[in-house]
């Protein structure tokens, strides 16, 4: 690497890449790969949500959009948040981001000044801790347990990691990369927590309707009001395949709003003005494209599940939720070279535990939302490695 012409942050500079595409760059592109590494699914967006964009564009939306968002989108996510949730959500609570990780981003630069912390539910996709640290913030973890039952949090132990420069607290449910769901009692308590010691909440519910048994996961929309110190973070990528749109929103107390439009006008100046018509399109017709893929993916999820279960090295909990499998290989102590070996050795490209913070070391995440036949042969890939 060539030197740089001049300083930088060093918070910046110490910013570890992402270990997920450090195991990808070494196989992308090559013919056979079986890609199971990143969080998304292989099917294209659906016609009618790509058609209701390009029929946008033909009608000149190509121009700058409010920060909150196209008027249209804002009444259409506020329709569709008090239809799923069947409680009321005003309007007036929605900001439209460009994508969930945007919003990610743009709710902690509103909480987060340097020297502060913010407790975060793990293991955990990366990208939130690394935010707190881009802010100057200190990420601090309420690690899950693992056990037959699956995932549990210690709500105790998490409530001990705050002080007084605790911010926020940040759940990711349902959770990448473990498929854990926080139960609406503990949705609850930890409301009551943070409104008793004056905290946040940012809820990352970005896999909202990808779940198995139910239609939608518990959410903090369920046990919050209007004016509750909570920042519900949504996104368009996943229940619709929309990854590559960049478009998402928040749900938050009306009074927040001001600020999130704010830092929406110097990061972004305002989402995408087509994009949003697609994001219209996906939640007034999008409901039958969800159940068919969530029937896809379960039947992808049963043959990783009955698969898994029968390597001798593999341990895990099948998946309430997400489209991840997260389990435990005896005797793994570095997952990236693990990765690295078992791409080169089967041809699957795997996700390391490691990319998802110290409590991922010694675990693997495959990522399952690709076709149920392309899912059985990678499974019989791994059996010699993981077997
Ligand atoms: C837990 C979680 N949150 C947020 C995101 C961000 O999604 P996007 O930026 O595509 O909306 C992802 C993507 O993988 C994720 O796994």
């Amino acid at each position: 690497m060539t030197a740089l012409p001049a300083r930088i942050r060093p918070g910046i500079a110490a910013l570890r890449g992402s270990r997920i595409r450090e195991v990808a760059n070494a196989g992308m592109g090559r013919p056979g790969i079986i890609p199971m590494w990143f969080g998304e699914s292989d099917l294209p967006t659906p016609d009618f949500i790509r058609e209701a964009a390009a029929e946008a564009l033909r009608r000149g939306e190509t121009f700058y959009t409010p920060n909150a968002g196209v008027p249209a989108l804002r009444a259409a996510i506020a329709r569709y948040m008090t239809r799923i949730y069947g409680r009321a959500v005003d309007e007036s609570r929605i900001t439209v981001s460009a994508s969930g990780m945007n919003a990610i981003m743009i709710a902690l630069q509103a909480l987060v000044d340097a020297g502060d912390n913010v407790v975060l539910v793990g293991p955990m996709w990366p990208n939130a801790a690394d935010c707190v640290r881009v802010l100057g913030g200190e990420a601090r973890f309420a690690v899950l347990d693992s056990g037959n039952q699956g995932w549990r949090l210690d709500l105790d132990r998490l409530e001990a990691l705050c002080d007084a420069r605790t911010r926020a607290i940040f759940v990711n449910s349902p959770g990448n990369p473990t498929g854990w769901m926080m139960e609406t009692a503990e949705q609850q308590r930890l409301l009551d927590f943070a409104r008793a010691r004056g905290l946040w909440i940012v809820a990352d519910e970005v896999y909202a309707r990808i779940v198995y048994d139910r239609e939608v996961a518990p959410s903090f929309i369920d046990v919050s009001g209007a004016d509750d110190p909570v920042i519900v973070i949504n996104s368009f990528s996943k229940a619709w395949c929309m990854t590559g749109w960049r478009l998402g929103w928040f749900t938050a107390p009306a009074a927040l709003g001001e600020t999130l439009e704010k830092l929406t006008e110097f990061n972004i100046a305002g989402p995408t003005s087509f994009a949003q018509w697609g994001g219209v399109a996906a939640l007034e017709q999008g409901e039958d494209f969800i159940a068919a893929q969530r029937a896809r993916l379960a039947q992808s999820r049963d043959i990783v599940v009955e698969r898994l279960s029968t390597f001798r090295r593999v341990r895990f909990a099948p998946p309430a939720a997400a489209f991840y499998a997260f389990f435990a290989v005896d005797g793994l102590t570095d997952s990236v070279e693990a990765c690295k070996r078992i791409l080169n050795e089967t041809g699957v490209g795997l996700a390391p535990g490691a990319a998802f913070g110290d409590s991922g070391e010694g675990h693997i995440r495959l990522c399952y939302a690709i076709s149920p036949e392309r899912v059985a042969e990678a499974l019989e890939r791994l059996a010699p490695v993981l077997d």
